[in-house]
């Protein structure tokens, strides 16, 4: 793993959005693995100011979403759907037929998780980007999953619904499942770039570098993939110390 320190926040999304724009410049077309959460904000903001000043194209990207909760339409303003239009979708040059996420009000779920792991392996993502749980999580996979995991519905981890209730008006209103792209799909990705910041990441981030690779840290079996980049702020890396 390599891993970059950043001084702060600002920096560390300056970072990101740098990566991904390498990668849309210099490989066309370019499918993107992409993440929701506060942590990739930043970056999707330089990215909108990019696109606006006319410095970066979304035209040739295709995206493919990591997660999305269980029973929330796309049109709710917590549903990861709603978040990635807000956030990038509405505000690049994307054409949104070839942006995908999973659907968490499908009909039959375990056919969406089957469908949606054959669409992202069919796609080929050539960049994943991920945040990390504080419990170690990527995407939706949470303590005690398994690395040859492909595309499933989860129950939300107590710590998860907790980490996730700021952005609901109670905690009664965090859904309890998720469907999640699975640990086999991410480390299909080309290429992995995972950001975290902030010290209530710390220890997520000392176990995945340099703890055994053990599903009571998903984020652990990123040490088997050949090219993954983290990157850290300073309080992210607090306890890594690198
Ligand atoms: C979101 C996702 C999650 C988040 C993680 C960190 O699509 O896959 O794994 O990346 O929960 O979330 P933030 O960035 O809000 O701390």
């Amino acid at each position: 793993m390599k891993v970059i320190i950043t001084k702060d926040y600002q920096q560390l999304s300056a970072v990101t959005a740098e990566v991904i724009t390498k990668q849309i410049k210099q490989n066309t077309p370019s499918v993107l693995g992409l993440a929701t959460g506060s942590t990739p904000i930043g970056a999707y903001k330089l990215l909108c100011q990019a696109c606006k000043e006319g410095e970066l194209s979304f035209g040739k990207v295709s995206t493919v979403n990591l997660d999305e909760y269980v029973g929330l339409p796309s049109s709710h303003n917590q549903s990861y759907a709603y978040f990635m239009r807000k956030h990038l979708f509405d505000k690049v040059d994307i054409d949104q037929s070839n942006t995908h996420i999973p659907n968490g009000m499908a009909q039959n779920l375990q056919e969406e998780c089957a469908s949606y792991s054959k669409l992202a392996e069919s796609l080929g993502v050539d960049l994943q980007l991920l945040g990390l749980g504080s419990n170690g999580h990527i995407g939706f996979n949470e303590p005690g999953a398994s690395q040859d995991s492909s595309t499933h519905v989860v129950t939300l981890a107590q710590s998860t619904i907790l980490d996730n209730s700021r952005l609901f008006d109670d905690i009664s209103q965090v859904p309890t499942r998720a469907i999640t792209m699975g640990i086999a799909d991410i480390l299909r990705a080309k290429k992995i770039l995972l950001i975290a910041s902030g010290k209530n990441k710390a220890q997520a981030v000392l176990d995945m570098v340099s703890g055994p690779v053990d599903s009571s840290c998903p984020a652990s079996f990123l040490q088997l993939h050949p090219d993954v980049t983290v990157v850290l702020d300073q309080d992210a890396n607090s306890l890594l110390n690198y």
